[in-house]
């Protein structure tokens, strides 16, 4: 029998879309584990009301953990699983390493999975659950210096389609949320992950990286049409409480306008709109 009170694990909630979507969910009355990476996120997260623990998704210590100290609070349910937590490794794929390449993959992907995996076997013994990805309109189209960021999201939306089949018939229903820019610490992060993770001097690409480290640090919107985390949240929540949960969230006008495009276009023009917008890689 299901509580009244439904309850939700949401992955990086120290900003951004994670921090918003647990603020709304726990406005309409869900009790939201909000969880983060860091400790002092998570006092933060507490002093705002939340049930907090930490979870670093590339950690599996650390989500057997955070998975623990919620089934213990909530004898054992979970009604939903928003997988949030991410971050954008920008950079040429000729200057991706193999360990960066493997970091975006161990948070994006690999932490984002064994959560997940860790997860189905309560909803199976409940019969029902949501679980609710939040994935990219990188993650079905590509654009110059996302290589690491697009293969995480294009995997993610490939592992989603299959787990969907999979799940059929268990009473646990698979969504997944399609932000285009959305107004978050994102791109701040992304920067760092620039900075730590490629050599931007000694690239064939350095001239475009001086105009690409000038997109990251500028102020305000990142792109046009940018919207704020509320939206995202508005497909959540049509995601863990409609009868009939969505297969695809779009979210912003580039979403939906490439989602369209990819269905219509050859890939050469595709290509052409995709390097158009992004400055030829240097927006
Ligand atoms: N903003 C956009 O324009 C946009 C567009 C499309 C999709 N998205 C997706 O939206 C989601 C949220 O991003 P955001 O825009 O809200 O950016 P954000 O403000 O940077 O938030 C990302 C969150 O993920 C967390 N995170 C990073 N690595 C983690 C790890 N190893 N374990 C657990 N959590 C980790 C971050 O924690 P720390 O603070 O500890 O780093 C942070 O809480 C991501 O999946 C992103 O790919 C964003």
């Amino acid at each position: 029998m299901r509580k009244n009170r439904r309850t939700i694990l949401i992955t990086g909630c120290s900003s951004g879309i994670g921090l918003r979507c647990a603020e709304i969910m726990q406005q309409r009355g869900w009790r939201v584990f909000a969880t983060a990476r860091k400790r002092d996120d998570v006092e933060q997260l507490i002093t705002q009301g939340f049930e907090s623990t930490q979870l670093d998704l590339d950690s599996s210590k650390s989500i057997n953990s955070a998975l623990n100290f919620i089934l213990d609070k909530t004898g054992g349910s979970l009604d939903a699983l928003f997988n949030n937590g991410a971050y954008g490794q920008p950079g040429a794929v000729e200057d991706l390493s193999r360990e960066t390449l493997r970091k975006q993959f161990e948070t994006n992907l690999f932490g984002t999975c064994e959560l997940i995996n860790s997860v189905i076997p309560i909803m199976r013994r409940q019969g029902y659950g949501r679980i609710v990805q939040n994935s990219s309109v990188l993650g079905f189209v590509a654009m110059p210096y996302r290589g690491a960021y697009n293969a995480s999201k294009f995997a993610l939306e490939g592992l989603t389609d299959t787990l969907r089949l999979e799940l059929r018939g268990s009473g646990i229903n698979i969504s997944l949320i399609q932000p285009g820019p959305i107004e978050s610490r994102f791109r701040a992060n992304a920067y760092l992950a620039f900075k730590n993770n490629i050599d931007i001097p000694n690239s064939v690409h350095s001239d475009n990286y001086v105009a690409m480290e000038k997109r990251l640090n500028k102020p305000g919107p990142a792109a046009p049409f940018t919207l704020p985390a509320d939206a995202v949240a508005k497909k959540l929540i049509h995601a863990l409480e409609s009868r009939n949960p969505k297969q695809r969230y779009p979210v912003t006008f580039p979403t939906y306008l490439f989602t369209v495009l990819k269905r219509l276009l050859p890939d050469s023009w595709l290509d052409s709109i995709l390097l158009k917008v992004s400055g030829d890689g240097k927006n």
